[in-house]
């Protein structure tokens, strides 16, 4: 197995989305598809600069990259069956991608140990902690993949912020416009946790939400990005809760903006 070579898995990658891109001909299912299989190239690049920027070894490298590349290979078979990008307590993307990885059989030149470290970290990339039985590898490849996958949400959604219109439902869950934020969210927020999914009812929520990933970002390359970009002040000032925007701020002036 060559550890610097990931053009078999590009292409096997790029197979299995064409699939599901060729499923469906209206332009709003083409759209969310290949803002999967963008974001999932963009994941890929960016687990493979923490990775590289950590100094790790060439394996690990490259298991940092497949992890980045599949992270969210479930949400093709999730968008394309229940036409929502949201995840629910029996409907989890994480879990939908372990499932692809076993039926797809990606990874047949990959040794087993590695195997299992990618589908752990694809199961833990989405939930709001990583699961406590993990070891101290699995969470290390699960902390690469969630700080890959923020550094693209928060470019995403910057960029879809600034923009005016049109509106994409997918990307707002049909969260309500009302120029609120919920108390458990902001709670939350200023108690330094990663606001629950649970706790969304406005889309001010799941900004707040989107913010409060500052709380979990692991590696200095994750940091440096979100910094660099500006993602947080473009955020901030599209929320429409003034009063507690203002508890916000305070509060990052404390923690982020330093
Ligand atoms: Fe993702």
């Amino acid at each position: 197995m060559e550890y610097n070579n990931f053009t078999i898995f590009q292409k096997l990658f790029d197979d299995y989305v064409e699939k599901y891109l060729q499923k469906r001909s209206n332009s709003d299912y083409k759209q969310n598809i290949n803002l999967k299989i963008n974001h999932s190239k963009e994941v890929f690049k960016h687990a493979v600069k923490i990775a590289e920027t950590e100094n790790l070894a060439k394996k690990q490298i490259f298991t940092a990259g497949l992890c980045g590349l599949f992270h969210d290979i479930g949400r093709f078979y999730q968008y394309f069956h229940f036409n929502t990008f949201k995840d629910s307590e029996n409907l989890y993307h994480g879990q939908i991608g372990c499932e692809v990885i076993d039926k797809e059989k990606f990874f047949s030149d990959v040794d087993n140990d590695t195997i299992i470290l990618i589908k752990k970290s694809i199961y833990a990339h989405g939930l709001i902690s990583i699961p406590k039985d993990y070891s101290e590898e699995e969470r290390f490849f699960s902390k690469i993949t969630r700080d890959a996958d923020k550094c693209d949400i928060f470019s995403i959604v910057a960029k879809y912020y600034n923009e005016t219109e049109p509106r994409n439902v997918s990307l707002e869950y049909g969260l309500s416009a009302e120029p609120k934020i919920s108390e458990n969210v902001l709670n939350s927020f200023l108690n330094n946790f990663v606001v629950s999914k649970s706790d969304l009812k406005t889309l001010n929520d799941f900004k707040v939400l989107q913010i409060s990933w500052i709380y979990d970002i692991n590696f200095s390359y994750s940091k440096h990005y979100i910094r660099k970009n500006n993602f947080i002040p473009i955020i901030l000032n599209t929320i429409t809760d003034n009063q507690n925007k203002n508890k916000i701020i305070n509060h990052l002036n404390k923690v982020w903006f330093r």
